[in-house]
């Protein structure tokens, strides 16, 4: 008997970074996101259980991608023993992208998420447990999916997650996000995302480097500090509707913090562009001249991400045409937006 599941993830956008891991994907420090809509991973999980040839076949879009399969079996070995019947299936993923391929848009949250998801479905399935989705059962997805990508755990919920414990917040843990939807002001709800793309190469630097560095990097614990009290702050600032001024401080802070410790280790990394640069004063600039609450995040990337509330839209867009997609290659950028979270398909 074959068993089926397909489910649609969405990416999300830090507004405090996870930089810095240990042991299993636990976070050094806690993050909060911002769950997107239009960048998201479809995929479809087909599982033969005691197949007389056990395998995996993972396709992008209906074609074979071998590259893949051998991330995919170290994440399988890592949940081995929540998924003993993976040792002995056949099975077959298949899954898509909405974002555009070599965009410089990093799809491992939308597909780790989608595949914890459709693992999550399928073991519930083959254990007659097919109820349907509580909250512990979301708690366990995300876990699942930090296994796969730290920063996938906060993909599974609606319009912002948090991971990691920290005192003061209840049910905070390193080993799953929460949903932190219902703490944030109804302005977060639907804020926009618009994403400048800057460039189309994929990332010079992976993220697992990137963990990397921050062991040993004389300014880690006090970024650690800073993070965690940053997360508080932001979370009181959120709560409310009339702070977006201090919203924008912090959230501009990470970003540029994310992309110094880059620069700060004994193999320092680049991966702003002259764009980038180019970018962040024009913003800057702009929310001078208007007074609109636009900001940018970064990623660890070249690519900006502009968040501004959903009233501005119009205006903003009109302003991203004329000037900002100079900056960008060949013109590009995505419009997204805080979302729903996970879907069924
Ligand atoms: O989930 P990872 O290991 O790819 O790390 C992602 C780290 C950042 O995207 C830079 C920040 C974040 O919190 O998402």
């Amino acid at each position: 008997m074959t068993y089926t599941s397909s489910w649609r993830s969405p990416s999300n956008i830090a507004l405090i970074k996870y930089w810095g891991k240990h042991s299993l994907q636990l976070p050094r420090n806690p993050s909060l996101s911002f769950t997107l809509s239009a960048c998201h991973t479809q995929m479809k999980l087909e599982v033969t259980p005691e197949a007389s040839t056990p395998g995996l076949v993972v396709m992008y879009d209906g074609t074979p991608r071998p590259p893949f399969e051998l991330k995919i079996k170290t994440f399988f070995s890592l949940v081995s023993d929540r998924f003993p019947w993976l040792a002995q299936a056949s099975i077959v993923i298949d899954s898509v992208n909405t974002f555009p391929h070599g965009a410089g848009i990093a799809s491992s949250a939308s597909a780790m998420s989608a595949l914890a998801l459709c693992l999550t479905d399928i073991h519930d399935q083959l254990n007659g447990q097919d109820h349907g989705q509580d909250a512990d059962w979301w708690c366990r997805a995300s876990e699942v999916a930090r296994l796969g990508s730290g920063s996938a755990c906060r993909s599974v919920y609606p319009v912002a997650a948090l991971w990691g414990a920290s005192s003061g917040i209840a049910d905070s843990s390193d080993e799953y996000a929460i949903p932190w939807g219902n703490e944030i002001a109804p302005v977060y709800h639907d804020f926009q995302d618009t994403i400048l793309i800057v460039s189309t190469k994929e990332k010079a630097v992976s993220s697992t480097a990137g963990h990397k560095l921050m062991e040993g990097l004389a300014y880690a614990d006090t970024r650690y500090a800073e993070a965690k009290n940053n997360l508080l702050k932001l979370c009181d600032i959120m709560r409310r509707p009339d702070a977006l001024d201090q919203f924008i401080t912090i959230v501009e802070s990470e970003a540029l913090q994310l992309h110094a410790l880059m620069m700060s280790g004994d193999t320092p990394f680049i991966l702003m562009e002259p764009g980038t640069i180019s970018l962040i004063k024009e913003i800057w600039h702009y929310r001078k001249e208007t007074g609109i609450p636009v900001c940018f995040t970064l990623d660890a990337g070249p690519n900006v991400h502009l968040l501004y509330p959903k009233e501005y839209t119009a205006t903003i867009l009109e302003w991203v045409k004329s000037t900002l997609t100079t900056y960008c290659a060949e013109g590009r950028y995505i419009k997204d937006h805080v979302g729903n979270g996970p879907e069924k398909v």
